[in-house]
């Protein structure tokens, strides 16, 4: 039988695009379950759900409690888990990290952002059995100032093109392209054979992943790639004005919903 991790590289090779959300929460996780390959519980809950200005705020009993409420919504799709930053600085506190996380969330895998850099501790995950997703390209824990798109310069499509094909060997099962330049994440998507996810990095990428809360419209966000196909804002605010009229008028709680 196909592992679910397998099950992505094989939608790889067959052109069927990979489609992944984020979730911080048991309710979101359960609506998007039936509809993705793969959630990831994202540290981006950081600026999301906490308002942190950077995801750097973020430590690992956030990422722990969340998982949690995810895990209780999520029975089919691959779930994956973004260790926070300084939770993965050398090897041994890496694997002590990510199998606590393992364990506690019985989630199927962790994320790590960074290519080469971090290829050691990546290598020794894989080694000691944590599924590892990669990912390079913009990686907000260590971003300084302005987000900038990737790939611009030959130095820098290059870099790409070496952590990419770094990761793969390392043997992680597949690599998030954050805000990657359109022909580069062609370049990388062509030249290695696991599934790469794209987030503002174009439909050259194996899959697609959104922040959940963006697409639904439950956030600001007004980043170029952020498309919003709800506006689950403005509900929130409809049903909240109608449950303060019904209040004041005095209509709500009717016979209906008394005991
Ligand atoms: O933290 C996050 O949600 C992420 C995705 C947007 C890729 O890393």
């Amino acid at each position: 039988m196909l592992t679910k991790k397998s099950r992505l590289v094989l939608k790889k090779k067959n052109k069927s695009k990979i489609v992944c959300l984020t979730a911080y929460s048991k309710n979101i996780a359960e609506e998007i379950d039936n509809h993705v390959d793969l959630i990831l519980v994202g540290d981006s809950l950081g600026s999301v759900l906490y308002n942190f200005e950077t995801t750097r705020k973020v430590n690992l009993s956030m990422m722990i409690e969340h998982s949690k409420s995810v895990r209780k919504g999520v029975k089919k799709s691959l779930l994956i888990v973004d260790m926070p930053f300084n939770t993965y600085k050398n090897k041994s506190q890496a694997l002590k990290n990510c199998k606590k996380v393992m364990k506690e969330t019985k989630c199927d895998g962790i994320k790590l952002e960074g290519g080469r850099k971090i290829i050691e501790i990546v290598k020794h995950l894989i080694k000691y059995n944590i599924p590892v997703m990669g990912h390079i390209g913009i990686t907000p824990q260590s971003v300084r100032g302005k987000f900038r798109y990737k790939g611009k310069t030959d130095i820098e499509k290059k870099n790409l093109l070496k952590d990419s094909k770094s990761l793969e060997d390392a043997g992680v099962f597949a690599i998030v392209l954050e805000c990657i330049e359109k022909k580069v994440s062609k370049k990388i998507t062509e030249s290695i054979n696991i599934p790469t996810i794209g987030i503002g990095s174009s439909n050259f990428c194996d899959g697609q992943i959104l922040v959940t809360d963006d697409l639904l419209g439950l956030t600001d966000n007004k980043i170029k790639f952020v498309k919003k196909y709800a506006d689950l804002k403005s509900n929130v605010r409809k049903a909240v004005k109608k449950f303060k009229l019904d209040v004041k008028k005095g209509s709500y709680p009717s016979i209906k919903y008394s005991y």
